[in-house]
């Protein structure tokens, strides 16, 4: 799905959310490879960070094509500051009404707000189509994010000990997040 430019003003700076779109690519992929090595908290080490800007396009093309999906982007003040996401569990029909979120946004634009903005917009995307449940999964250490989903109604359903390994050899849980939406409807 496509969303239309939205306008906001957060801590006194302007806030556009909008859909992302396929000239977006290289940006997508450059962002990627910087919030993987700002933080340790997303799904892989910046090097593992391989997309093509053809992939990446492919990428954006099929979040705006489908009914069940949204790539959404965050520029604060012109700049662009970080993308949130859901899709539907694709595969079988007995997935389908769970949708799995992301969210991650460059260090510099964290701690002011843009986070609960940007979930509070997917989520009220979400509770217009035929999902029951809003899924994620957070890393242990990340008290903020856990924070966040946690003051959004999300509950802790389950912990994988040590599921993430580091290069440095140090080790982090991974905790399952589940949001229930038909309650909230
Ligand atoms: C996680 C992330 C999306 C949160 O967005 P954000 O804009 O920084 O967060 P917000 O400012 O909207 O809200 C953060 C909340 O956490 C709280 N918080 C901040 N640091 C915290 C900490 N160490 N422990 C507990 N809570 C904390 C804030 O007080 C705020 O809560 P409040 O609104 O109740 O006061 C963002 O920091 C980010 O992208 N981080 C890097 C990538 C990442 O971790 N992605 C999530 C992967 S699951």
């Amino acid at each position: 799905m496509v969303l239309a430019e939205e306008t906001y003003t957060l801590d006194g700076k302007k806030i556009v959310l909008r859909s992302a779109r396929p000239d977006d690519a290289q940006m997508l992929i450059d962002y990627l490879k910087t919030v993987t090595s700002e933080t340790r908290f997303l799904m892989s080490e910046p090097d593992e960070i391989e997309y093509t800007k053809e992939e990446e396009e492919q990428f954006i093309n099929k979040h705006n094509e489908a009914k069940d999906a949204l790539l959404l982007l965050a520029f604060v003040d012109g700049e662009y500051a970080g993308t949130a996401s859901f899709e539907g569990k694709a595969g079988t029909r007995r997935a389908s009404h769970r949708a799995g979120i992301g969210i991650a946004l460059f260090q510099k634009y964290t701690g002011f707000g843009l986070g609960r903005l940007m979930m509070n917009r997917l989520l009220a995307e979400l509770k217009k189509l035929p999902f029951e449940q809003a899924e994620l999964t957070v890393s242990g250490a990340n008290k903020r994010a856990y924070h966040l989903y946690e003051s959004l109604g999300f509950q802790e359903c389950g912990r994988i000990p040590n599921a993430d390994k580091y290069d440095d050899g140090t080790y982090d849980d991974k905790i399952e997040m589940v949001l229930r939406l038909c309650e909230e409807r």
